[in-house]
């Protein structure tokens, strides 16, 4: 088991706090604010309702989360060291000085910096190879990014080894191959902002109308594109030099207010202030902070479906955790129902009643199932020769409510398991609390004739198995059953 100190653990210390632990590393937190403990522990409740659900296998165990109130406590031994203190050159020189003299050599010290460079970071301490820039984005448990910004003096192996354990907690680590003030992300959104303070400014539009031209349209399309490959799609079949033939002329037309910088005077702070609390002040922080997760949570499920961009980060972290998460034919019991789906509920199926919508029931049941065909052999592979299980018929019970971040569990008895038939009976968990239970008949079918056939003779020695081993169980109360008619 790995461990991580967090030297500051505020807005972005936090998330760095939440994502280690929720991935099964000991932390260790420094932070001389009182409040410091209840901060964070916030961050991890929006975490721990998030976080997990965005992975269609289990997390490990969550590590053990300890506050110390000395640096050197905290540091003796990680194996990640995160800096996220103010963004001040001399506090963050000063915090490197006390660490390093207890920390281990091999330790990689991350800093959180949205704007020094690594080489100044580096100036004048005691081992300045050790010191590399990793910088987040806030909601740092949910988003993959981590600009990864080293110098010459960080070796080739230290940058695999930080970039090797960034990827083991589900970051996706930029190597930012030249330093330069603000990294690559926080460069071009300080563009970004600097436009929209002068159109605020000039009274062109309200912080509301930004939002919307941005959150109607192309911010939608850079989450899953970017800007490059979102442009060469607008270039038609011509491609990027069309695009760039027919726009770049328009970069020398004054449509930007290019580096100027509108000056900070109370009345700009009052004006942006003002339309801000018009805009979102309904909301709280807090529950502002929920509708984000939500959404992003949505978001990067979506994208994981067509394993593109932030999803397809997701799908290789699912990968480098399954081994080992659902038990094959030959680690399972076969003398009890057989783990068939081991997850947390992600916040994308929830309903407006705050528990698990009807038909993620189904989805659920839908994968155990599909485990179930894998286990016996049924698998992608004897798919493609011809060969699968048709669902019939299916019935659930809802027995308790299931809520966002639950981690809940399906296990899988059969009934029936014969020739082309075979009857399953689910039974879903929390802990020890019966949610649900789902019972489906399927048959098996030629995938050619589309006509019911008995599976090959490999999945009726597995059936085999499963019925004998199994055999011993009890019919479980619930199977059978159907909506009676009122008597
Ligand atoms: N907020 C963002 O969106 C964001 C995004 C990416 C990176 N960053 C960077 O992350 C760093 C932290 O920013 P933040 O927004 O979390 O700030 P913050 O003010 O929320 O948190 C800073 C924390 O550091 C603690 N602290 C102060 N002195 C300390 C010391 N000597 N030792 C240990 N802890 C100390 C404070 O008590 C506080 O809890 C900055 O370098 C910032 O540039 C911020």
């Amino acid at each position: 088991m790995k461990t991580a100190a967090i030297i500051g653990g505020g807005v972005i210390g936090g998330g760095w706090a939440a994502r280690f632990l929720l991935n099964g590393w000991n932390v260790r937190v420094f932070d001389p604010d009182p409040e410091a403990e209840r901060k964070i522990g916030e961050v991890l409740d929006n975490a721990r309702r998030s976080l997990p659900g965005l992975s269609d296998v289990p997390l490990p165990e969550e590590g053990a989360l300890t506050f110390h109130a000395e640096m050197a406590d905290a540091v003796q031994g990680a194996d990640w060291i995160q800096e996220s203190v103010p963004e001040r050159l001399d506090l963050k020189l000063k915090v490197y000085k006390g660490l390093q003299e207890a920390c281990d050599p091999g330790a990689v010290i991350g800093s959180s910096t949205s704007g020094f460079k690594p080489s100044e970071l580096q100036e004048g301490a005691l081992r300045p190879e050790q010191i590399v820039v990793t910088h987040p984005f806030n909601p740092v448990y949910l988003l993959p990014l981590i600009e990864v910004v080293p110098t010459a003096a960080n070796s080739a192996e230290f940058v695999a080894h930080a970039q090797d354990l960034l990827k083991s907690v589900g970051f996706f680590p930029l190597h930012v191959k030249k330093e330069i003030d603000a990294h690559i992300a926080d460069r071009f959104l300080e563009a970004v902002w600097r436009e929209a303070l002068w159109l605020v400014k000039d009274g062109i539009a309200t912080t509301e109308e930004i939002d919307e031209a941005i959150r109607m349209g192309f911010g939608i399309r850079w989450a899953q594109m970017g800007l490059f490959e979102t442009y060469r799609v607008a270039g038609g079949e011509a491609g990027m030099k069309h695009f760039m033939a027919q726009f770049g002329p328009a970069l020398e037309w004054p449509w930007t207010k290019l580096m100027d910088v509108p000056e900070f005077t109370d009345e700009l702070v009052d004006l942006i202030a003002g339309q801000s609390d018009a805009q979102s002040g309904m909301h709280s922080i807090r529950e502002l902070e929920r509708i984000r997760d939500n959404n992003l949570v949505g978001m990067m499920r979506a994208l994981k479906a067509q394993n593109w961009g932030a999803g397809a980060v997701l799908n290789a972290h699912d990968a480098a955790l399954k081994p080992g998460a659902l038990p094959s034919l030959d680690q399972a019991d076969l003398s009890q129902p057989i783990l068939t789906l081991a997850r947390a509920v992600p916040l994308d199926w929830t309903d407006y009643n705050g528990h698990m919508t009807e038909s993620k029931y189904l989805e659920a049941f839908a994968n155990s199932t599909d485990r179930f065909m894998e286990i016996i052999g049924c698998d992608a592979d004897y798919i493609a020769s011809g060969g699968s299980y048709f669902t019939a018929e299916t019935h659930i019970r809802h027995i308790d409510e299931t809520h966002a971040g639950a981690k809940i569990e399906v296990r899988t008895q059969m009934l029936l398991g014969a020739g082309k038939k075979l009857h399953l009976f689910h039974s879903m968990y929390e802990g020890d609390k019966l949610l649900a239970t789902g019972e489906s008949f399927l048959l098996h079918v030629s995938l050619e004739t589309r006509r019911p056939c008995a599976p090959s003779t490999e999945i009726e020695a597995a059936l085999g198995r499963v019925a004998e081993g199994q055999a011993g169980l009890p019919y479980p109360e619930g199977a059978g059953n159907a909506i009676r008619k009122p008597a």
